[in-house]
């Protein structure tokens, strides 16, 4: 850490000030548009699986100089190359970061000898899953004749978002004779939600917990097992008994605990992986179920892919690192809070709420490395809805709003279905809304329109200031050929590496969550006093509230 300067600290830093100051902070992207005939080209990338148009944001080739001088500075290469290299860049937990081990190709990478094997052996099991769902003749389990029809995966955070978030995206290429089902949320609604309508005969429970300790997790697999010993809450007849042994399966580094379950069955992992990183791992399980082991090697492809596209392209062309130094130029120079994601694709519907912990987990963080506060802003907020949903809730503010929010479009070429029509209209949605950001609307264009709904009382000049968009908002659009294993592995990844670039440009630990610690404690502390009512010491809010519920 000797010769570490804090980003703020550095030439770069200053060099970026100016330039921000000189031509950025009234930055016209319709007049740079103008200027340059060359500009969509010079700042689009084509990079494994994903076509990026950079074009839309609020940048220039000097802006990108000055960023990637800041990128050298902050030494974004050598902090990349330690990840790789397994160096334990986790310092407070004192472990490394190898998610991109558990993608390298068998032989290569760290640990190979262990990720292969389970990785094998995880593949392996869910082959064996697959080849007899829906299969119903006999007892149930693994099997002939004794097929699953549901798979129910219990876990949260990184033990549910990524595997949830993948399932659903990947649908067009999942097994047609099984149902995949994520309970997450300690709030038993979730659990009874699921349990509803499953038959404890043809239902596997996949337990998923790097720990095998956290609340929410314990809870629903003891109420799963529960409902199972009971032969589905007494709701289904049996014929037979049911070995627990074949419906539940586990997926921890925490053998022991699993094993004391009940759970005779599991899929390991490492402390190397963290939770948020963690789909490529046996937590990939259900993954592996849905799309078979031939697709779960195609994601983890497309992920490795993108990760030597990290590791060797130069930082002018290396989209992760591109795409985290402009978050920290929107964040710290033009201030922007927050980005919105608005993938056109219904597949991709939860990869807002996986890209929240992805990124406001790792980045969500006021103190560097070594535990200086930090004078500067980190992690914006993180959110979205898919297209073209979005555009009739909160696009009005994205539009017209106060705030600039910087938006990422993500456009998929080919559907996975034949309503080609839809599909056009669906694309030109994605387009017309970046459109409309950039370009905007003045006030004289609206004054000579004549809005249908408009009121024919107010003064045409008025109402053409409510009908005006003030432009030159940003956005980035991402571009798919098709959602496939693979391409979903390398966009993924790819969101990896952008967090950890502005990550390491901001000097934090990106791979460790002390910021839930203290809710966790306090609700074990509060779980006793919901039972016994007792308020003592407790801040009045907490025991008025308390009280409230009990009563
Ligand atoms: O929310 C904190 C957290 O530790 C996440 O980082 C993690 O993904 C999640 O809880 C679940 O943890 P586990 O897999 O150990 O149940």
């Amino acid at each position: 850490m000797s010769d570490y300067l804090r980003c703020d600290q550095t030439p770069a830093w200053a060099a970026l000030r100016g330039h921000f100051e000189a031509h950025g902070r009234d930055f016209d992207l319709r007049e740079a548009f103008a200027r340059d005939a060359g500009r969509f080209a010079a700042l689009t990338v084509q990079v494994p699986e994903i076509f990026a148009d950079l074009s839309k944001n609020r940048i220039d080739a000097a802006t990108l100089r000055f960023l990637i001088d800041l990128a050298r500075e902050c030494g974004l290469e050598a902090q990349r190359d330690a990840m790789f290299g397994g160096a334990p860049i986790n310092s407070t937990e004192g472990r490394a970061v190898l998610h991109t081990a558990l993608r390298a190709p068998p032989g290569s990478g760290l640990f190979s000898a262990e990720v292969q094997a389970v990785l094998d052996a995880m593949l392996a099991y869910a082959d064996s899953v697959r080849e007899v769902a829906g299969d119903v003749g006999g007892d149930g389990g693994v099997g002939a004749g004794s097929g699953f029809t549901d798979i129910v995966n219990i876990g949260i955070g990184g033990s549910d978002l990524g595997p949830r978030m993948v399932v659903q995206a990947l649908d067009a290429h999942a097994h047609r004779g099984l149902n995949f089902h994520f309970v997450s949320n300690v709030d038993g609604h979730d659990i009874s939600q699921v349990l509803r309508g499953l038959d404890p005969q043809r239902t596997l429970f996949i337990v998923a917990s790097k720990t095998f300790t956290t609340q929410e997790t314990m809870a629903n697999a003891l109420a799963a097992r529960d409902w199972f010993d009971a032969g589905g809450g007494g709701g289904v007849a049996l014929g037979v008994a049911l070995d627990r042994g074949k419906h539940f399966v586990g997926v921890t580094t925490n053998l022991e605990a699993a094993a004391a379950f009940g759970i005779r069955t599991t899929f390991g992992f490492w402390d190397w992986v963290g939770g948020r990183y963690s789909l490529w791992s046996a937590i990939g399980l259900p993954i592996a179920i849905a799309i078979g082991g031939t697709g779960f090697r195609q994601l983890l492809a497309g992920a490795h892919a993108m990760d030597r596209h990290f590791a060797k392209t130069p930082l002018a062309q290396n989209l992760p690192a591109l795409l985290g130094l402009i978050d920290v130029w929107y964040r710290n120079f033009h201030g922007f809070g927050s980005r919105s994601v608005a993938p056109y694709h219904e597949g991709l519907r939860r990869l807002p709420a996986y890209l929240q912990q992805l990124e406001m987990e790792s980045n969500g963080k006021r103190v560097d490395a070594s535990g200086q506060t930090l004078p500067y802003a980190t992690s914006p907020v993180v959110w979205g809805e898919p297209g073209t949903n979005g555009q009739h809730a909160y696009f009005q503010m994205l539009h017209q709003g106060t705030d600039v929010i910087p938006v990422e479009f993500i456009a998929v070429k080919k559907p996975a279905h034949g309503l080609a029509d839809q599909h056009q209209k669906l694309l030109a949605n994605c387009l017309a809304q970046s459109q409309a950001l950039m370009l905007g609307k003045t006030a004289d264009a609206a004054a000579a329109e004549r809005a249908p709904t408009a009121s024919t009382s107010m003064p045409n000049d008025a109402l053409a200031r409510h009908r005006t968009f003030p432009g030159n908002r940003p956005s980035t659009t991402l571009v798919l050929d098709e959602l496939t294993p693979r391409s979903l592995g390398a966009l993924i990844a790819m969101y990896e590496h952008r967090v950890f670039s502005s990550g390491a440009i901001w000097g934090i630990n990106s791979f460790d969550q002390w910021g839930v610690e203290l809710g966790k404690a306090l609700c074990n502390a509060l779980l006793p006093r919901l039972v016994s009512g007792d308020v003592q010491g407790l801040d009045a809010s907490t025991a008025g509230l308390l009280q409230r519920l009990r009563s």
